[in-house]
């Protein structure tokens, strides 16, 4: 897995990810190539969320695996190598980010990166992925959301051309890393995890719970031990944490 071979500069575009998924289905799509847009006027974040970025000021990219090579119920590996290839980056800007399960990157409480992995499935194997990114660079304020920026956080600007390449390393380096050793993949993200060991407040379908996270399942699921001694795991949608 390598990324940046081919990188395509576009000026505006709906979604990076949507971009790489027309150029998919055409069969005009490179493996490892990075889509960078200035201004993506229809982001798409998580469940169906929107992402917002002012135009210019931050990082929104896709980029596109086509040697995936993880069945279906080990395709958490990936959404690990992301993140903490993410990690990695922010690490050069001495930015201390952590993970919040199971794919956004904060600094504290503040989100300064997103990450939307669509994959492509053939039977029970990932066979690709559109792995896309946001991070927020030089945006200042976020409109009452709970978000930062590397600005914000270092107080100097950067160039977005400059920061993509950086990423583009960033990835490179953890992949190869991590090639074939998804027992220590899995170990750096957990030590990374926000909250990880810390009682902290949750919610479910039940209602508002308090609970400390254990770790994850080899399926990207998260453990949880409640205040009632009793462990429960959770897919995405089952749980939110209260801040
Ligand atoms: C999230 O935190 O909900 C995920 C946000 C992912 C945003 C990036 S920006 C580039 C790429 N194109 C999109 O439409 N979304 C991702």
């Amino acid at each position: 897995m390598q990324i940046g071979q081919k990188v395509l500069h576009l000026t505006s575009v709906d979604s990076t990810n949507n971009y790489a998924a027309n150029l998919l289905k055409r069969g005009e799509l490179v493996n490892g190539t990075v889509i960078l847009a200035d201004d993506q006027f229809a982001g798409r974040g998580q469940r169906n969320t929107k992402w917002q970025s002012n135009p210019s000021e931050n990082l929104t990219i896709s980029f596109f695996l086509d040697d995936v090579n993880l069945s279906v119920d080990r395709q958490f590996v990936l959404t690990q190598l992301v993140t903490l290839g993410l990690l990695h980056f922010f690490e050069k800007e001495d930015i201390e980010a952590v993970i919040k399960w199971p794919n956004d990157i904060y600094v504290g409480n503040r989100k300064i990166a997103g990450v939307l992995i669509e994959n492509q499935l053939r039977g029970n194997q990932v066979q690709s992925a559109i792995v896309g990114i946001g991070i927020n660079v030089n945006q200042k304020g976020f409109d009452g959301l709970t978000a930062t920026s590397i600005f914000n956080e270092t107080g100097a600007f950067s160039s977005i051309t400059e920061q993509m390449f950086s990423l583009i390393h960033s990835m490179n380096e953890v992949f190869a890393r991590h090639k074939s050793d998804f027992t220590t993949l899995k170990e750096m993200y957990e030590t990374h995890l926000y909250r990880k060991n810390v009682r902290a407040k949750f919610e479910d379908v039940h209602g508002k719970f308090t609970g400390v996270i254990q770790g994850t399942t080899d399926q990207g699921e998260l453990i949880v031990l409640r205040d009632n001694q009793q462990e429960q795991t959770y897919s995405l949608k089952e749980i939110s944490f209260i801040f």
